[in-house]
Formats: structure tokens, C-alpha cells, sequence
């Protein structure tokens, strides 16, 4: 059995990753730190896992070594510890944007701030495992990549290596569930008034834009990135409108997508041309791993649509890094995330 420990466990991403790994055939949960509940049962605020485990919240100042350790940190909070974790475990997971740009100027553009361990941001592999499963399998650090990123990339990547030469530009709208916030709140996601409520968070400059261009682009080109807060709690949408040079059909981009995913274990083509799911829906996704994706070409507009679907705190978090643990330790990449979601939820 493997030792692993969550950092941040009280979040709602460490949540889902301990909710994951101890149904994991391969792992010993070792330690979950909060500094709020420290010393308190874990199951005293994650009411689903009474019955399941008695493990208590530890601090982060008593953290031991083990296997692999996952980061669950709200961005920048890493950075106290990360040089501890790396001499004290073999792996490294994180699931912050700390280490997910490859460029330190890029990271300063994005975050406003210097980035205090530069020479880590080449070592870290970027965690999609669609992209990345090679390199992950040889690594001992990933960095997590971000919801709204990983849904946009996986919707783009066949077409950008098949026909990036004809993209001359790519609008992505995201609509996003209230969990991609963590757990802190403020007036604005106060329930009475963000209950009900569609509203326009991030219309430009969102951080992921700079993972989806770094992924995307060699050159220094951008996609047009907004997102939209919506009523539901877990899951993302992603709308990606390419702008082409020429038509393509439909035909083509079913080519594009079944090369690059037919053997994707977390990837699903959803095109149906009847029926009540025709495209992809988060709804259908809450609590499972996988990435749907359907599209629509508009020929008459040199215009291609794809939409993608993922739960945010699943193939958008804690599951996506579950898989890279997987495929770190050789293990079959669908181990202990074989669970297809609720139906209806
Ligand atoms: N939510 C999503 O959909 C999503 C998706 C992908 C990636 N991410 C990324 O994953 C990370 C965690 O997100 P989240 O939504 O789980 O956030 P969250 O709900 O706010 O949880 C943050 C966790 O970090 C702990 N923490 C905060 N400051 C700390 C510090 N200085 N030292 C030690 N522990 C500290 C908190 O513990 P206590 O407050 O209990 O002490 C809590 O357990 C973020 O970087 C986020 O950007 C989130």
C-alpha cells in the first residue's frame, strides 16, 4: 500500500480527493491537514464519509513524510512548504495554478506577484493526462491543471493539431457551478444572493486564459476567454466557438476527435442527433471523471462549436489527479475512479 496525505483537506477539493483515495485498493490515507478543524474527526464537517473513515484533521506542522502528498492550497500557499515536501515525499501533486504556467513572466502577468521558486515551474508537468500521460509516468511532481483549463484544452486539442494552421480565432464562454470558489464566502455568494442569480464574473483576463494559450498555442496568440457564474453547484460547461479559415464537417471533426480519444478511458464523445442529451451536460457528470464532448459545425460561418463538460472538483480536480497518481505509480489509470456519476442528482 501506498502513503499519501492531503494538504488542504478541508476544502472542497481535499474533500473529493480523500472521498477518492480511501476507496483506493492501493492507498493508506495518512494525513489530512486543516488548520481550522485541526485535531477534529474529518468526518465532523464531511457528514457522507461517518461509517467510512475515523482519520482526524492534522496541521500542516506536523506533517510527516509519505509517498505521495496531493496540495489542495488556495493559490500562492504552497509556497511555505513545497521545498519541505519534495525532500520529505517521492511525489508531488498540486492542485494550485502555483506551478501550471512553464513561463515565470507569464506568471507574473497572470498573478501579479513573482514567482518564488521559478526553477520549479520546468519541473512540474502540466496534469492533463491526455496530453502529458508520458511525461507524468517519468515524473515525480505534477501540477494539476485548472478546471475551466482542462475542459477548454481537452475540447481544443484534436482540432489545434489537425487543423491549428486554418484557427484563426477561439471564443470560449464557460459557464461555471459555485463550488469552482472553495469553501470561503463572501457577500457575493451569500445563498439569497446568488441563489438564482447568471452573472458575468470573469468577462476577460480569467487565469486560465494563460494555461489554455501556453497548451494551445506555440506563438504568443490568446483565445478569448469568459466565464459566467451559474445556479448549479458542481460542474462546467465550456462553449468553444473556433473561428476557421475554411468549412470543416462534421465528418472530419468526428476523424480528429476519435484519433486522438477512442482510447481515452475518461474521455466521451457526445453527439447524438436525437434525444433529450445531444450535447454534453454537467448535471450528468456530478461526481464522476469524465470529459464529455460534442460539437456542431456551421458552415456557412467557417465555424465549428464545441462543447465540453466536466464535474470542476472531479476530472476538474481531485479526480484528474487521482488519474496522474495512477499513472505516476504504473497503476491502471482508471483505478478507484470507475464511478459514472448520479442519475437523476
Ligand atoms: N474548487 C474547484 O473547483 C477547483 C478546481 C481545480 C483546482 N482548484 C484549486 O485547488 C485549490 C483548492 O481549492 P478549493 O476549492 O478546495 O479551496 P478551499 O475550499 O478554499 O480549501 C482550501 C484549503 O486550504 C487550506 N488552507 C488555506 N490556507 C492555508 C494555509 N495558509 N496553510 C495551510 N492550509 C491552508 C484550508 O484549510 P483550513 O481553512 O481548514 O485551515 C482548506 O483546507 C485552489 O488552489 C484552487 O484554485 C479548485
Amino acid at each position: 500500500m501506498v502513503e499519501v496525505s492531503i494538504i488542504g483537506g478541508s476544502g472542497f477539493v481535499g474533500g473529493e480527493l480523500l472521498r477518492l483515495l480511501l476507496f483506493h485498493p492501493e492507498v493508506t490515507v495518512k494525513q489530512v491537514t486543516s488548520e481550522t478543524h485541526k485535531g477534529k474527526f474529518v468526518k465532523s464537517i464531511r457528514p457522507h464519509l461517518r461509517q467510512v473513515t475515523d482519520i482526524k484533521f492534522s496541521s500542516v506542522a506536523n506533517l510527516q513524510s509519505c509517498d505521495t502528498i496531493f496540495l489542495a492550497l488556495p493559490h500562492g500557499r504552497s509556497f511555505g512548504l513545497i521545498q519541505h515536501v519534495i525532500e520529505s515525499c517521492n511525489n508531488v501533486i498540486d492542485l494550485s495554478a502555483d506551478y501550471r504556467l512553464r513561463s515565470e513572466k507569464e506568471y507574473e502577468r497572470w498573478y501579479g506577484e513573482k514567482h518564488l521558486f521559478p526553477e520549479l515551474l520546468r519541473r512540474f508537468v502540466y496534469g492533463i493526462p491526455e496530453l502529458y500521460r508520458k511525461d507524468m509516468s517519468k515524473s515525480n511532481l505534477v501540477s494539476s491543471a485548472g478546471c475551466n483549463a482542462t475542459a477548454s484544452i481537452l475540447a481544443l486539442h484534436p482540432i489545434f493539431q489537425e487543423i491549428g494552421d486554418q484557427v484563426r480565432d477561439v471564443v470560449i464562454d464557460v459557464k461555471v457551478g459555485s463550488s469552482e470558489g472553495g469553501k470561503s464566502y463572501n457577500q457575493a455568494s451569500h445563498h439569497p444572493i446568488r441563489a438564482g442569480s447568471l452573472r458575468s464574473y470573469k468577462p476577460v483576463m480569467h487565469r486560465h486564459s494563460a494555461e489554455i494559450n501556453q497548451e494551445l498555442f506555440s506563438t504568443d496568440r490568446s483565445v478569448y476567454f469568459s466565464a459566467t457564474s451559474t445556479n448549479i453547484v458542481r460542474g462546467l460547461l465550456a462553449t468553444s466557438q473556433v473561428l476557421l479559415e475554411d468549412s470543416v464537417s462534421e465528418k472530419d471533426v468526428w476523424k480528429m476527435f476519435r484519433k486522438h480519444y477512442s482510447s481515452e478511458p475518461f474521455i466521451r464523445l457526445v453527439n447524438d442527433k436525437q434525444g433529450l442529451f445531444r450535447y454534453p451536460d454537467p448535471k450528468t457528470l456530478a461526481g464522476s471523471n469524465f470529459c464529455d464532448i460534442g460539437f456542431a459545425s456551421d458552415p456557412d460561418n467557417n465555424r465549428l462549436v464545441v462543447i465540453s463538460a466536466i464535474d470542476n472538483l472531479m476530472k476538474g480536480a481531485a479526480g484528474q489527479a487521482v488519474q496522474a497518481f495512477n499513472i505516476m505509480h504504473s497503476y491502471d489509470e482508471v483505478t478507484g475512479l470507475q464511478f459514472p456519476g448520479l442519475y437523476p442528482v
